[in-house]
């Protein structure tokens, strides 16, 4: 059996996932379900880089202890990627105690190999990169030296630092780059190899404590911690057992051995150069290799959490639209490695048109033929030799599944999707051609080859390739189709072998469409409701636009001040929060009440966004009765301005311990 383990980069945690981040983690996903509907002993690795300077600092301006906020954000990833039906087998953080413990055993190793010395470094650094940088590396923008990526400035540092001796190994990497497939696509491979031709400068990798506190500490140097991106690269040998499992020869060598990267190109340096470097340095084997795709674009430009005007939240599209269609459309529209953008219009142009004109409409017109003409039932049937001269069973015999499978292998699921269509494409021309409805009505046609029954069988079988052809990128829609057409749903765990297009029979069940349609004022009504200024996408706290004037309503009657003090009112801070799924505007928080931490279900999405509120004060209302929301307890709540609509968050001017009372 072969091997296959593909990884993801670990995310920072600076921010919830966006379309970018969903994107690299969907093709690694799909790739994994690939390998293990095709056999392989499959694993697949996702996760998050927690320590450095970057997220220290984000932790700090919130007032929140980096590893409270960084499990906040932790438990916002998790919940993306299971809604997005991510069959990560491992998630690795790299503020746990193992990835501590390989990360330390990888330094150990590299120490050992004679490749670490200390010397002073005086130098610009890039927060926002977690990246040395040269003069080379900078623009000028207002009489300051920028990166160009973050249009930050850097910043100089100037400490003592260890470095790692990468100059000694240009010839090796020179070398491991002719190895085929080893940095894909081509384009990327060469432009590292010319970056190590141009010559390999000894790069630093640690910090001193006195700069940066959030890191893994140098073993036997208090002083100093390691340089977050050499820790990072390490994880993908944490989660098999660390460097030392690795070394010897078994299952965790042999695992690593078949593992690759999927990355995007803002990553490639470090994967490419820095990393196999490292694991050489440290006598360990290298992985099967490195793809490397392009970006996805907003109008040209790099969908990113610091650009507002980027983002698009695969979270709510999910929400509106089902999750399977989103994975469907950045699958099938990018081939994977080159720069793609996105528009609303073309993810709902393919949601109609691939998914609800072909493949819906197949399985719809199929599913109702059985029912009108058969009464549900499809019998098993193995097309004929007549049968065999038709296009769909051509195609649907080996060619559809051989050139999709190859197109998997060779990391291409626009291309294996691209294929798959063809056969749904083929069997809805087949259904025109044939016309059921009309050999339904001549009791001659009704069995036998080229008959009713031969042409709907033939059609399920169509369908029941389709659905096993497109489970790596819709497992779940896959499972529909197959419970539509009467068959195990297990079978979308399974890729087609070669030379199978035999209905195997089956009860048809109800025809309920997969992809309901929408109508244009519908569309255009998604549309704007996804557009970024109708959402809270700035990191700031402030709601997007000026709050519109709530109407002025008349106050309340006079109260005694016995009343209000039968009202607890809390300083709170926000540890975590999501959103309450198949909602428009709830959002569950955990509070942090000083002595104890408590779940609310708010209605505040619409204003609101959840990584703007994690780590802020809140007033929070403390004694109402706990109600049932959604299935979940609600204890009390969180004050806002506004009436029927949020304008504002309820918030206080300074920082205050959470459980302090407000009167
Ligand atoms: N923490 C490092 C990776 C360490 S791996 C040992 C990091 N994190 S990141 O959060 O910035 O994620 C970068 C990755 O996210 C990219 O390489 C890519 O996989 C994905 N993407 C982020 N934005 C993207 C686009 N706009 N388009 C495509 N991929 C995107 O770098």
């Amino acid at each position: 059996m072969s091997r296959f383990y593909i990884t993801t980069p670990i995310y920072y945690v600076n921010a919830a996932p966006h379309l970018g981040t969903f994107y690299t983690t969907v093709v690694a996903d799909a790739l994994a379900r690939y390998h293990r509907a095709q056999g392989d002993d499959t694993f697949f690795l996702t996760g998050l880089d927690e320590h450095g300077q970057k997220i220290e600092r984000i932790a700090r301006e919130r007032g929140m202890d980096p590893q409270a906020y960084t499990d906040g954000i932790a438990a916002q990833f998790i919940e993306t990627w299971k809604r997005a039906g991510i069959s990560n087998d491992d998630f690795i953080r790299t503020t746990s105690a193992r990835h501590k413990k390989a990360a330390a055993e990888m330094w150990g190793r590299i120490d050992a190999a004679g490749d670490l010395y200390t010397a002073d470094y005086d130098g610009m650094y890039c927060v926002g990169c977690e990246d040395w940088k040269s003069e080379d590396d900078v623009i000028v923008e207002g009489g300051e030296k920028v990166c160009p990526i973050h249009h930050r400035p850097v910043e100089r540092v100037t400490e003592t630092n260890y470095f790692f001796r990468l100059s000694r190994y240009a010839d090796k990497l020179l070398a491991l780059y002719d190895t085929p497939g080893f940095v894909r696509p081509e384009s990327r491979r060469n432009e590292v190899a010319s970056f190590v031709r141009g010559g390999l400068k000894d790069i630093s990798v640690s910090r001193m404590k006195k700069s940066v506190t959030w890191g893994i500490p140098v073993p036997a140097d208090p002083d100093h911690v390691i340089y977050v991106w050499m820790e990072a690269l390490t994880n993908y040998l944490t989660v098999l057992g660390g460097p030392e499992a690795v070394s010897r020869p078994g299952n965790a060598q042999d695992t690593w051995r078949s593992a690759y990267h999927l990355i995007a190109k803002d990553i490639l340096r470090f994967h490419a150069v820095y990393w196999p470097a490292m694991l050489m340095s440290a006598g360990l084997p290298m992985p099967a290799g490195i793809f490397c795709h392009g970006y996805l674009t907003v109008k040209g430009q790099k969908i990113s959490k610091s650009m507002p005007a980027t983002r698009v939240d695969p979270a709510q599209i999910a929400e509106d639209l089902g999750v399977e269609p989103l994975r469907y459309f950045v699958l099938r529209e990018y081939a994977l490695g080159g720069d793609g953008d996105f528009t609303y219009e073309a993810l709902l142009q393919r949601y109609e048109s691939d998914l609800g004109n072909d493949l819906g409409n197949l399985l719809n017109r199929t599913v109702s033929m059985a029912h009108r003409f058969q009464a549900g039932k499809v019998d098993a049937y193995q097309p004929t030799d007549a049968d065999a001269s038709e296009e769909v069973v051509k195609i649907g015999r080996s060619w559809v599944t051989r050139t999709a499978g190859a197109h998997w292998q060779e990391f291409a699921p626009a291309q294996a999707l691209e294929t798959a269509w063809k056969l749904i494409r083929e069997a809805n021309r087949y259904i025109d051609a044939k016309k059921p409805w009309e050999l339904g009505k001549d009791p001659a046609r009704v069995q036998g080859a080229g008959s009713l029954a031969a042409v709907l069988a033939i059609c399920c079988e169509a369908l029941r390739i389709t659905a096993r052809l497109l489970a790596p990128a819709m497992p779940a829609t896959a499972r529909k189709i197959l419970l539509q057409l009467g068959r195990p749903e297990q079978e979308a765990d399974s890729w087609p072998t070669d030379g199978e297009f035999a209905w195997p029979g089956g009860t048809v069940g109800a025809a309920e469409p997969l992809f309901p349609r929408f109508d244009a004022e519908k569309k255009a009504a998604l549309i704007a409701k996804w557009l970024p200024d109708s959402l809270t996408s700035s990191p700031a706290i402030a709601p997007p636009s000026p709050a519109p004037a709530a109407a002025p309503t008349a106050p309340a009657a006079p109260i005694e001040k016995a009343d209000f003090d039968r009202i607890d009112l809390r300083a709170a801070k926000v540890l975590t929060c999501e959103r309450v799924p198949k909602t428009e505007k709830l959002l569950k928080l955990t509070l942090d009440l000083g002595t104890e931490q408590r779940t609310v279900i708010s209605g505040i999405a619409g204003a609101y966004t959840p990584e703007t509120l994690i780590g802020r004060t809140v007033i929070y209302l403390s004694n109402l009765k706990p109600a049932k929301i959604r299935g979940v307890i609600s204890q009390g709540m969180i004050l806002a301005a506004g009436d029927t609509s949020v304008l504002a968050l309820s918030t206080l001017d300074t920082e205050v311990p959470p459980g302090t009372p407000i009167r």
